[in-house]
């Protein structure tokens, strides 16, 4: 049995869409390099897809990080942490190599959100259920983490 039980999406694909409120409340975004190919909304002024892999084309401005999961995610991770100019959304997981490689006393702030997100579908629908985990906001610079104090989402900040 997984200790989570979101590792596959609402529509049976790795996509788990962010909700919008989330987007709104910390943009506007430069990039966002793991994006669908049909997305039912914009997360960024760009955006590269599957087709383009954003994780081997360079990243420019403020990013918004949503990685794909599972084994994939710490890929991302590592390119945000390089970066160093961004918000990434990833579930709380604080025991993982992700955590420790690219989170703990590297990343400027981290919003613990309160209760659990429910991730979209990628043709814009909301599913009923939430993700089986809570989801950390993670800050990399300080401008960024500066965001995460005034963007009004419910939860804790704590620094990384
Ligand atoms: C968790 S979803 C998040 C989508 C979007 N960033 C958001 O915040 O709503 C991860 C996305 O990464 C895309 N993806 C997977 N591999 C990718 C790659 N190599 N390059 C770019 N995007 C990729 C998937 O199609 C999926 O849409």
């Amino acid at each position: 049995m997984k200790a989570f039980s979101h590792e596959r999406a609402p529509d049976g694909k790795n996509e788990w869409l962010t909700p919008p409120e989330i987007v709104q409340a910390l943009g506007p975004f430069d990039l966002d390099p793991c994006a669908p190919i049909n997305r039912p909304w914009p997360t960024a002024a760009r955006h590269f897809t599957a087709e383009d892999n954003g994780l081997i084309k360079p990243w420019e401005g403020r990013v918004w990080l949503n990685p794909p999961y599972g084994q994939e995610t710490i890929k991302w991770m590592r390119r945000m942490r390089e970066h160093r100019n961004g918000i990434a959304l990833i579930f709380a997981r604080t025991e993982t190599r992700t955590f420790h490689e690219c989170v703990w006393g590297v990343a400027d702030a981290i919003l613990w959100i309160r209760g659990r997100l429910t991730f979209f579908n990628v043709d814009g629908t909301r599913p009923k259920s939430t993700g089986g985990a809570p989801s950390v906001l993670i800050a990399y610079g300080r401008e960024n983490a500066g965001r995460l104090h005034l963007c009004g989402l419910q939860g804790r900040i704590t620094p990384a």
